[in-house]
């Protein structure tokens, strides 16, 4: 599990990073915001707009593997109709990651376009990546660095520290990210955050983040949830949560002695499944509710 996710958020840090943000932003021409295909909305930083600026942005829909590939196109089309170029990625396999220099040319294209009139032939692309904690910020740009990991040397006016490397001839990425905070002053935001384990487990409650968790599979039903949990022939949709917590520590032989249903095991057990998409590629935010 990242570090960067144990990152307590305070009023002066988030003026530091934000700072820190904009003068990294001034070396830079466009940047690659990456988010949680399965949470689009809970993985975004409300600030993100007026930190950027006018600064072209790509949005990369990153873990879309664990996602449900329906929601993910229409995540893309929803971005496409607010004039925002998106692409669904999957920074573990690679996958998708080809589109992305495409992506960014297409975002710059007058900007491009201007350079070659006023003769800038050798003028380099510039990214950065931003993102709030566990998006894959660091896996996308050790995957897109591997394809060729020839640093760029520091230059003269770079923040020291700052590196930047040649992704492809003419485009270069600045190799730390820059990292956003979540809106966590809504409570579904922190909920769904906190499924996807990118709030430590030790400051929420397992079985009652477990249980809330169940009634959202349970709505949703997929092939896996019912094999896996074993649910089969149980009435879940009319079940509590913390009800269907304990169904499921019975039906996966999880018990404390007295024949008591072991919900705390059952609770790590079932935000595990979920996590490594065990339960099926489940996307929880989806485009047509915004
Ligand atoms: P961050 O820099 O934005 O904080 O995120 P980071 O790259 O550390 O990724 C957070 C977790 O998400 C890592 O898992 C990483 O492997 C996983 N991940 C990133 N991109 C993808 C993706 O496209 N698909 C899938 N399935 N997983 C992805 P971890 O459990 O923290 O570590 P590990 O399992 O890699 O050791």
């Amino acid at each position: 599990m990242s570090e960067i996710q144990n990152i307590q958020w305070f009023p002066g840090h988030m003026t530091k990073t934000k700072r820190k943000i904009q003068s990294s932003l001034k070396l830079v021409d466009a940047v690659a915001e990456i988010i949680d295909a399965r949470i689009p909305v809970s993985s975004r930083n409300p600030d993100l707009a007026e930190i950027v600026g006018s600064k072209p942005r790509v949005v990369l829909l990153n873990k879309c593997d664990m996602a449900d590939p329906n929601a993910t196109a229409r995540w893309i089309e929803y971005f496409k109709a607010n004039k925002i170029v998106a692409i669904p990625v999957d920074c573990k396999s690679g996958k998708g990651l080809n589109k992305f220099i495409p992506a960014v040319k297409e975002v710059l294209a007058e900007r491009i376009a201007a350079w070659k009139n006023k003769g800038m032939v050798n003028r380099s692309i510039r990214v950065m990546v931003v993102g709030v904690p566990n998006v894959g910020k660091s896996s996308f740009i050790n995957r897109i660095a591997k394809q060729n990991r020839a640093k760029v040397e520091d230059r003269p006016g770079v923040t020291r520290g700052n590196q930047w490397f040649t992704v492809a001839k003419g485009f270069e990425l600045l190799d730390t990210p820059g990292v956003l905070w979540p809106k966590f002053d809504d409570k579904v935001v922190g909920e769904h955050l906190a499924f996807m384990g990118s709030v430590k487990d030790e400051i929420v409650d397992t079985e009652q983040l477990a249980s809330r968790l169940l009634e959202f599979l349970s709505v949703k039903s997929t092939p896996q949830f019912v094999e896996r949990l074993k649910l089969a022939e149980v009435d879940y949709k009319n079940m509590q949560g913390y009800e269907l917590l304990e169904v499921v520590a019975r039906k996966r032989g999880m018990l404390i002695s007295g024949g008591e249903a072991d919900t705390e095991r059952a609770a790590s057990m079932v935000l595990d499944e979920f996590r490594g998409a065990k339960l099926g590629r489940i996307t929880l935010e989806l485009s047509e509710n915004m």
